[in-house]
């Protein structure tokens, strides 16, 4: 700990940027308490308009319109109109998201479309060698499907390694990890400067930062919206492939709900255009509208404001675990810098299984991530500074208690 900045001195100061905060007020729009909660990275929190919401749809909409509702309740347009809530958090103009399936399945459709869409004879994917696990072993499938060979690279070291042989690059935004920020202009442009398509996920990036899709001419970009988008558990994924690649999308599961005449039934598929491509079958309605009803947070929000409030968050979190835990005892592995950074803390420790465990009894809720990693995810719609500082604060003491057992 630091002598000159004791730790009343750090619980003042988060005092004062609470106080500050332009989004302190949205705390309320979510059903949480006195737990401080840095796992909205995992699953955000439930926001105060979904349990009304889900009594409506399951009460009227289900239990007295029953099937009236696919038409006059709206459940049949329910993942377009929802994307279409999304498409402002990560820049998407309207029509190019569609909400359904899992991100996995979704990283599937993505790929194995971007493949298709490629010039022929291209045989490789170009994958981020961290990624999430599930997209590994998606992109594994794709590339065998598709007659390519799988190249995982390290994202800075993707430029360097496209070729005329490259026909997709499928990255994270945000490595769900370390909590490292990947620069999605610079690799969109280095994918497209070879010919190749630019594929991503943005599980760790929408509603925490500024995607900026159209701006920097992202081909398809899947995501959850679980995290900070707050949808619910296992709520659905979202797909959006680009306005002018929307008539080239060339599904691997072309489901009826993606056929252009779905009532039609006909023996011979012929896609929908727009972002209807995307769909497969039947949406899962219960979670896609207890998602909806949790998107009404965003009305007022801007995700520059959110972004703003996040690196205050995690820049203030860093400090106060400079100040609390004696050197060496953890070792951050998220990036310092702003442009470099998500919305995450990932600081690796000695026996970090058991630190979180502990961590949790004490009302601070973070995750670990095999083997060595403990993740704090800060939500800047429901995380304030005193909910950092007092995790930074707790983490100290269970430190000092493993520590002491050791
Ligand atoms: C970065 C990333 N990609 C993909 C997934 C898998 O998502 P799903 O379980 O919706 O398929 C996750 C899940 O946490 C994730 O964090």
């Amino acid at each position: 700990m630091s002598e000159t900045t004791g730790p009343t001195e750090y619980e003042a100061r988060a005092k004062k940027l609470d106080a500050v905060d332009e989004l302190a007020a949205k705390r309320a729009e979510f059903v949480l308490d006195e737990t401080v909660y840095l796992d909205g990275n995992s699953l955000g929190a439930l926001s105060v308009a979904v349990p009304g919401r889900m009594a409506d749809v399951v009460g009227r909409q289900w239990g007295e319109l029953r099937i009236r509702s696919w038409t006059e309740g709206g459940w049949w347009t329910a993942p377009e109109r929802i994307g279409d809530l999304i498409a402002p958090l990560v820049g998407a103009a309207p029509g190019q998201i569609v909400v359904g399936d899992s991100t996995s399945v979704n990283v599937f459709k993505a790929l194995v479309a971007a493949v298709r869409m490629a010039e022929e004879g291209r045989d490789e994917i170009v994958v981020d060698a961290g990624t999430f696990p599930s997209d590994g072993y998606i992109a594994e499938s794709a590339a065998r499907m598709t007659g390519c060979t799988l190249r995982p690279v390290e994202p800075a070291e993707v430029p360097g390694a496209l070729s005329g042989r490259t026909a997709a690059v499928l990255l994270n935004h945000v490595d769900y990890r370390t909590g490292r920020l990947h620069d999605l202009p610079g690799l969109t442009a280095a994918a497209h400067a070879a010919g190749a398509l630019a594929v991503w996920d943005l599980c760790h990036s929408a509603g925490a930062l500024p995607v900026g899709l159209d701006e920097h001419g992202v081909d398809l970009a899947v995501g959850c919206t679980y995290k900070y988008l707050n949808g619910g558990p296992g709520s659905p994924a979202y797909l959006y492939v680009r306005h002018d690649l929307q008539d080239r999308f060339d599904s691997p599961l072309p489901g009826w709900n993606s056929h252009a005449e779905p009532f039609g039934m006909r023996s011979a598929y012929e896609p929908a255009s727009g972002a209807v491509r995307g769909r497969v079958g039947t949406p899962d309605i219960l979670s896609m509208l207890a998602l909806e009803a949790a998107l009404e947070v965003w009305d007022g929000v801007t995700v520059e404001a959110v972004r703003a409030k996040s690196l205050a968050l995690t820049d203030f979190f860093l400090e106060c675990v400079d100040a609390y835990v004696p050197e060496g005892r953890v070792r951050s592995v998220t990036p310092e810098a702003h442009e470099e950074r998500g919305s995450q803390v990932a600081l690796r420790c000695d026996g970090a299984g058991e630190v979180m465990k502990r961590l949790i009894e004490r009302g601070v809720v973070g995750d670990f991530r095999h083997p060595d990693v403990l993740r704090f995810g800060f939500t800047p719609l429901y995380v304030g500074f005193a909910d950092a500082e007092r995790a930074a604060r707790v983490l100290a003491e269970v430190l000092d208690e493993v520590h002491a057992r050791s």
